[in-house]
């Protein structure tokens, strides 16, 4: 009866045939030509699918991931599908009878694994094919020439497997491709050029694998183009300032390759840009400051892992929707601006290993969460804004694993700052028992052994002997509750106490650095026998030259070093050569670290005389000596004048 049904329908005219199309009747009156039909049943052997899926008596139409239209068979799933035991056992890339679906406009196969490589025959039979999804199916060997072939191709996934050897460029000629993705392989060799001429195409994937050379540049001719993933490959030179014209660019991901040189003015031209990675390549320079005044739909930007540097553009403050900002593993330098930004919630924002210093300012609570780490920020850290902030490594007060003073210090010297001290010595601020002890005290001597500084020429300054007592000793005990941090009282000053206050004058160091540092005490890094100690000239493990002074207690006075510290602990200032650290391990020597200047100490300088036959000891010209006397000055007028309470300075 069926059979002659069949025979029936087939003479029926054109038009009724239409007719029970549109009815939803053409599943009944056509399973498809024989050859069809058998191609498939060849299919389902070798590719092992049961017959629980694509059941031998039914109409292939009704099989599960079969469409058809007119009867003929145009689309296959086969993914998910679960295959016999002799299918599970032996999965092959056996599709050849596919050739005989002519009317076939997709086969997805995502996720089944058909291990083998795409045949060549493909490009050749397949020619109405629209979709060929293989993603994540174990293929592997080279992507076949003949691909270029299959002229009508819109979406092209071949992500996740194992593909190797070059992009072929004839996939240059799918004129319709608007889906490309080859992502996640073991491709190599460079991008073709002639991708340049999918015009239709709106999404590129070819992150992960083995790709080098540089980017086309005339891949800006893909104006649909909305996604471009290269990331995660080897890709180097610069980023080509043509991919600017992409204006339909959503997502940018050009992360984990070796792109260098400056990022590119240009891409302001990406303006409807949501999604920005540039991260991990080898960028440089400053970014440019306009790069981000017109991204105004950017949400996430990444340019973390290069080797960026100057200022931090302010144009990101203002990006309306940005939540997510990460300028980590850069170079940048410089300050946070200081500015009222609406809060933006959830917003996440790294600014981590960088070279940011200054005040952390209102844009720390623009964002929920924030990772200011391994930077140089001073200062106390806003109350009110948010708790989860990452601020580990910085200069910054009342914050744990912050950085050494050393460092902190170094790094705002190198810029013509000072840093905070961590709010201990702020010259501005001082102690809150100043008016009763300046009541009471009318001055302090203070013995610093050499001072000064120059603009031109440094010289190496020696605190030589620092004498700090009370005028009124007879009273020193009895005010000793209301007096001035550690100042030691009469002859016996306790240097375990004044130890614990020793937080603000650089880092503590071990005897044996000290032995390191100076070669045993080489007598060939001797500078000078002072009046409170012998200099020596030494290196530190970095290699940062230094002077370290060891104070001999048995021939110099005990307190001396203490009234030293405690003078550095108080008093910073340009003309003053910096302490570096000390070292109090042993009873009977004490070690005080400065910066090392390069001309040598004053008195030398000074003395020089005219006519010496070595040119590098010349005595010193009269503007030199002008600017010395300056320099001396100025540090006096601060001792005298801005120290509270005043010190006054012996030589
Ligand atoms: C296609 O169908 C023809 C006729 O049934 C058959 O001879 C041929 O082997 C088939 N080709 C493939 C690749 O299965
Ligand atoms: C292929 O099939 C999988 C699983 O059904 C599906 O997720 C995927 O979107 C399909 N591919 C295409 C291009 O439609
Ligand atoms: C693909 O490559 C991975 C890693 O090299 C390997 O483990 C896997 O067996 C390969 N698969 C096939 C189908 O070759
Ligand atoms: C381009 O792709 C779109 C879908 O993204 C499709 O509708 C259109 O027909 C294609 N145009 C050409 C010329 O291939
Ligand atoms: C892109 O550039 C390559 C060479 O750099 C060239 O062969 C190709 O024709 C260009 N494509 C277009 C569409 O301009
Ligand atoms: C393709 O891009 C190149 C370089 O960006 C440009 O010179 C050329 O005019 C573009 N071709 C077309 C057809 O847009
Ligand atoms: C490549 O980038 C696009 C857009 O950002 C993204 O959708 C896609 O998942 C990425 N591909 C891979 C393999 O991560
Ligand atoms: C960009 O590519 C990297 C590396 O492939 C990937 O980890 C990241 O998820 C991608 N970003 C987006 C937003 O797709
Ligand atoms: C593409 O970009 C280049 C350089 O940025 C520019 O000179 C050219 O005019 C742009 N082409 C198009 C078609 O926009
Ligand atoms: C960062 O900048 C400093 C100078 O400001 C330079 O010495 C250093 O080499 C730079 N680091 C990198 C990784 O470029
Ligand atoms: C940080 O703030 C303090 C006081 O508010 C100020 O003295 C200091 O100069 C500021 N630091 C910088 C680098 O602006
Ligand atoms: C803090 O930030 C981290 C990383 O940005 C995030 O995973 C976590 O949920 C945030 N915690 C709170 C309380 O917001």
């Amino acid at each position: 009866m069926k059979a002659a049904m069949e025979a029936q329908v087939s003479v029926v005219v054109a038009i009724l045939f239409m007719l029970l199309v549109q009815f939803g009747l053409a599943q009944q009156v056509s399973s498809g030509s024989s050859i069809e039909r058998s191609a498939l049943l060849s299919l389902r052997t070798s590719l092992g699918l049961r017959g629980k899926d694509w059941p031998i008596k039914k109409d292939p139409c009704t099989w599960v991931g079969l469409r058809c239209r007119s009867g003929r068979v145009i689309g296959i799933t086969v993914s998910g599908l679960k295959r016999t035991r002799l299918g599970r056992l032996n999965p092959r890339f056996a599709v050849d009878s596919l050739a005989n679906l002519t009317h076939l406009v997709s086969f997805n196969a995502s996720g089944f694994s058909l291990p083998g490589s795409i045949p060549d025959w493909f490009g050749q039979q397949l020619s109405g094919l629209q979709v060929l999804d293989l993603r994540y199916a174990s293929i592997f060997g080279a992507i076949p020439q003949s691909i270029g072939n299959l002229g009508r191709l819109s979406s092209l996934y071949l992500s996740d497997n194992n593909l190797t050897g070059n992009i072929p460029s004839t996939l240059g000629q799918l004129s319709e491709l608007s889906i490309l993705d080859l992502s996640m392989n073991f491709l190599i060799g460079s991008i073709p050029s002639s991708f340049s001429s999918l015009r239709n195409l709106t999404r590129l994937d070819l992150s992960s694998n083995f790709l080098s050379g540089a980017i086309p540049p005339n891949l800006s001719n893909l104006s649909r183009l909305q996604s471009l993933n290269l990331s995660d490959n080897s890709l180097s030179a610069s980023v080509p300032v043509e991919l600017g014209n992409l204006s339909q660019l959503v997502e940018l991901n050009l992360s984990k390759n070796y792109l260098s040189g400056l990022l590119p003015l240009e891409l302001r031209g990406l303006r409807n840009l949501r999604m920005m990675n540039i991260g991990d390549n080898s960028l440089g320079g400053p970014v440019p400051k306009d790069l981000f005044l017109n991204l105004a739909q950017l949400q996430n930007v990444v340019l973390s892992g290069n080797k960026l540097d100057g200022a931090l553009p302010v144009a990101f403050w203002s990006i309306p929707n940005l939540y997510f900002l990460d300028l980590s593993r850069n170079n940048f330098t410089g300050s946070l601006p200081s500015l009222s930004s609406s809060v933006i919630h959830g917003a996440v924002f790294n600014l981590s290993n960088n070279q940011l210093y200054g005040n952390l300012t209102s844009l720390f609570w623009k964002f929920s969460s924030v990772d200011f780490s391994s930077n140089y920020f001073e200062g106390k850290v806003p109350e009110n804004g948010q708790s989860n902030a990452t601020l580990a490594e910085n200069c910054l007060q009342m914050v744990p694993n912050q950085r050494s003073l050393q460092d902190c210090r170094l790094f705002y010297a190198q810029r013509g700052l000072t840093v905070d001290n961590f709010g201990g010595t702020d010259p501005a601020k001082p102690p809150e028992t100043k008016p009763e002890s300046k009541s009471k005290n009318k001055l302090i001597f203070i013995l610093v052994g050499a001072f000064g500084g120059l603009v031109f020429i440094v010289l190496l300054v020696l605190i030589m002997v620092v004498l700090l007592k009370f005028c009124n000793k007879g009273t020193a005990n009895q005010r000793s509750s209301a007096n001035v941090g550690p100042v030691p009282e009469g002859d016996s000053p306790s240097p375990h106490k004044d130890i614990t206050h020793l937080s603000g004058v650089g880092q503590s160091f071990t005897y044996e650095q000290m032995v390191h540092f100076t070669g045993n005490f080489n007598e060939s890094n001797l500078i000078k026998n002072g009046h409170s100690g012998d200099l020596f000239q030494g290196f530190l493990e970095s290699g940062i030259p230094i002077v370290i002074k060891r104070v001999d207690l048995s021939s110099v006075k005990k307190e001396s070093y203490v009234v030293e510290l405690e003078f550095f602990r108080k008093i910073s200032h340009t003309r003053l050569v910096p302490l570096l650290g000390y070292c109090l391990e042993h009873d009977n020597e004490k070690f005080l670290l400065y910066k090392y200047m390069r001309n040598g100490d004053l008195a030398n300088s000074l003395h020089r005389g005219t006519s010496t036959e070595n040119e590098s000891l010349q005595s010193l010209d009269w503007i030199t000596r002008l600017k010395i006397a300056t320099g001396a000055a100025e540090f006096l007028a601060y001792l005298h004048h801005e120290c509270t309470p005043p010190l006054v300075h012996r030589y």
